[in-house]
C-alpha cells in the first residue's frame, strides 16, 4: 500500500460552522429520503457501491489498513450504506472486537445484519439511528469512520455531538468524503476546509490527512476526540 501523510491543512472557515451546522438543518436537497424508502432495492444500491470503478470501494482495504485498528477494538461505520466496510473492520477488530453498523436507512440495517448472520459475525451490532443521533451507546468506540456520509447529515452539529458521547477518551474519527471539484463537486454541501472547520468545532483536533494511491475524488481527515 502506497500511504501518504499529508502537512495540516491550513485552518478556516470556522465562522461557517455558525451557519452550517447550527441548530437549523443543512440543506442536503432531500439526499436522505431516498435512502428511508421502505422499499429500498438494496440489491441495486450494493451493485453501486460495491462495484469495481468507484474508487473507496477498489481501494477498501488500503483504507482499512491505513486507519490501523487492533484486535478487539470496537469501531462504529456511521453511514454504512450496503456495508461494504464492515466484514473489514470485522476481520480488522477481531471475534472479540466490536464493529457497530449504524444507518438511517432501514433496509440497508437489515442487509447489513443478514449478512453479518450469514458469516457469522457476531462482533457485528447494525443500528438504525436517527438523523441527530447515531444511538450509539455511551464511551461505546475507539474509532468513529465516515466514508462519503458527512456530507449527507442534515444535523452535522447534533450527529457530531453524538459521535463525540459515543468515543472512548482518544477516540479517533476518520472521514473519507468527495472534494468539491470534478464529476462529484456539484454532489457535496461544502468542501473539506469547511467540514474540517464544523468537525474541530464539535469537539475534535484535526491530526492529519491522508492520500492514497487511487484515491482522487476523495480526501481522508484523521480526527482525535478532544
Ligand atoms: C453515499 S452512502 C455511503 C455508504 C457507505 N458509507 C459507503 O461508502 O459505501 C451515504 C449513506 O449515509 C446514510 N446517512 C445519511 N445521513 C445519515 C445519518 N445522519 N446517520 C447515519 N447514516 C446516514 C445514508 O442512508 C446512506 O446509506
Amino acid at each position: 500500500m502506497r500511504l501518504r501523510r499529508v502537512a495540516s491543512l491550513t485552518a478556516g472557515a470556522a465562522l461557517l460552522f455558525v451557519t452550517a451546522a447550527g441548530a437549523q438543518p443543512v440543506d442536503v436537497s432531500g439526499l436522505n429520503e431516498r435512502y428511508k424508502d421502505p422499499d429500498l432495492k438494496v440489491e441495486a444500491w450494493a451493485q453501486r457501491f460495491e462495484s469495481e470503478g468507484r474508487e473507496v470501494f477498489d481501494r477498501r482495504e488500503e483504507i482499512v489498513a491505513s486507519i490501523g485498528l487492533e484486535p478487539g477494538q470496537s469501531i462504529a461505520d456511521v453511514g454504512a450504506g450496503t456495508g461494504l466496510f464492515v466484514p473489514l473492520f470485522a476481520a480488522a477488530v477481531g471475534p472479540d472486537g466490536k464493529v457497530y453498523a449504524v444507518d438511517i436507512a432501514p433496509r440497508f440495517i437489515e442487509h447489513i445484519r443478514a449478512r453479518a448472520a450469514e458469516r457469522d459475525l457476531t462482533q457485528v451490532t447494525a443500528i438504525l439511528n436517527e438523523d441527530r443521533s447515531t444511538r450509539l451507546p455511551e464511551g461505546s468506540v475507539d474509532v468513529v469512520f465516515i466514508c462519503d456520509t458527512y456530507h449527507h447529515f442534515e444535523y452535522p452539529e447534533a450527529m457530531l455531538a453524538s459521535i463525540h458521547r459515543a468515543m472512548r477518551p482518544g477516540g479517533r474519527l476518520v472521514i473519507v468524503d468527495f472534494k468539491r471539484e470534478g464529476r462529484m463537486g456539484r454532489h457535496v454541501r461544502a468542501g473539506k476546509e469547511v467540514f474540517k472547520a464544523e468537525i474541530e468545532a464539535g469537539g475534535f483536533r484535526f491530526t492529519e490527512e491522508l492520500e492514497i494511491d487511487g484515491i482522487e475524488e476523495n480526501y481522508i481527515l484523521h480526527f482525535e476526540r478532544r
